[in-house]
């Protein structure tokens, strides 16, 4: 897809990989709109990229809620007549595998899966129609391996990967002009592992617990060692310009912990828990 002209909706896109992708695409000639659930940041990052020549329009949006989401791609198609490529990319992270509440669990899978299946319902019946229009899922390297102190966030991401296959061989089937991408990074400098700033009021106790803020430090090393999102974002546009299905921006260590994991699965030892083990 040549991206001149067309149109992009990017959740989440008000920080982090959404807003750099939001900026590279518009450097390509795209219209944007971006649907985020934070409008202070939101209307900021409207206002920077209009004063940066882009044509964008920001929409406030919860995708884990359908109604949000339907009414993102009708004031799309409202503002700028037909919609080309949804970036189903707002996601949050919280939570270990063990001890975690299950309204935790239920939080992140609502924003990191529900997400994602809200925003195919809109738009995907739509590119059909048009027969033209491009899909990015976002999952992460935590979609292609587990690893401890994560679990929510991997069963989401492992679902999204998942989710994102089945459509590419469903998508396959039409033979229509209709593809999909999935975004597999490692770690990114990004808001991440400040994810709890979105979290509904009622679970902000959990965000307080001592615990979580040693997680929290040791996730925010990681996550400020990581790439930039400008990176992140310029593979995100080659994928869509050139149809590749994985995206993956730490090409090395996805491949070498899938490869680990099939060395587990014939009985050799588990790959070693960390992403971060794995130099890129
Ligand atoms: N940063 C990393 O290291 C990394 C690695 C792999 C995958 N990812 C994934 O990248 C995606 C983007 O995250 P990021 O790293 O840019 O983080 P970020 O926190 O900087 O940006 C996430 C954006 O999503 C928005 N958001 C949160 N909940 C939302 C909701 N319910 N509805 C709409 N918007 C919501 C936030 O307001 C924010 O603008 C996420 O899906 C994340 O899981 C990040």
């Amino acid at each position: 897809m040549d991206l001149k002209g067309k149109t992009a909706v990017i959740t989440g896109g008000a920080s982090g990989i959404g807003l750099a992708t939001a900026i590279q695409f518009s450097k390509a000639g795209a219209k944007i709109v971006l649907g985020d659930i934070e409008d202070g940041p939101l209307e900021h990052q409207v206002k920077e990229m209009r004063s940066h020549g882009a044509t964008v329009i920001g929409v406030h949006c919860d995708v884990a809620q359908e109604s949000d989401v339907e009414a993102l791609r009708d004031v799309a198609l409202k503002e700028f007549g037909v919609v080309h490529l949804i970036f189903n990319n707002a996601g949050v992270a919280g939570g270990s595998t063990i001890g975690t509440p299950k309204k935790i669990w239920d939080w992140v899978m609502s924003v990191n899966l529900d997400g994602v299946v809200n925003g195919m319902n809109a738009f995907i019946p739509l590119f059909l129609e048009q027969n033209e229009g491009h899909v990015v899922n976002t999952a992460s390297e935590a979609g292609l391996v587990g690893v401890a102190g994560m679990g929510p966030y991997n069963a989401s991401k492992f679902a999204v990967v998942g989710i994102s296959e089945s459509l590419f061989h469903e998508l396959a089937n039409t033979g229509k002009n209709v593809h999909v991408s999935v975004l597999c990074p490692n770690f990114v400098r990004t808001r991440i592992f400040e994810s709890e700033r979105n979290m509904p009021k009622e679970l902000a106790s959990y965000a307080e617990n001592p615990e979580n803020e040693e997680i929290k430090k040791i996730a925010a090393a990681l996550v400020n060692a990581g790439i930039d999102a400008a990176d992140v974002a310029k593979a995100v546009e080659d994928a869509v310009v050139n149809e590749k299905f994985w995206i993956l921006t730490h090409e090395h260590s996805a491949i070498r912990i899938t490869e680990l994991r099939l060395e587990w699965m014939r009985g050799g030892p588990s790959p070693m828990a960390g992403l971060v083990n794995i130099n890129n």
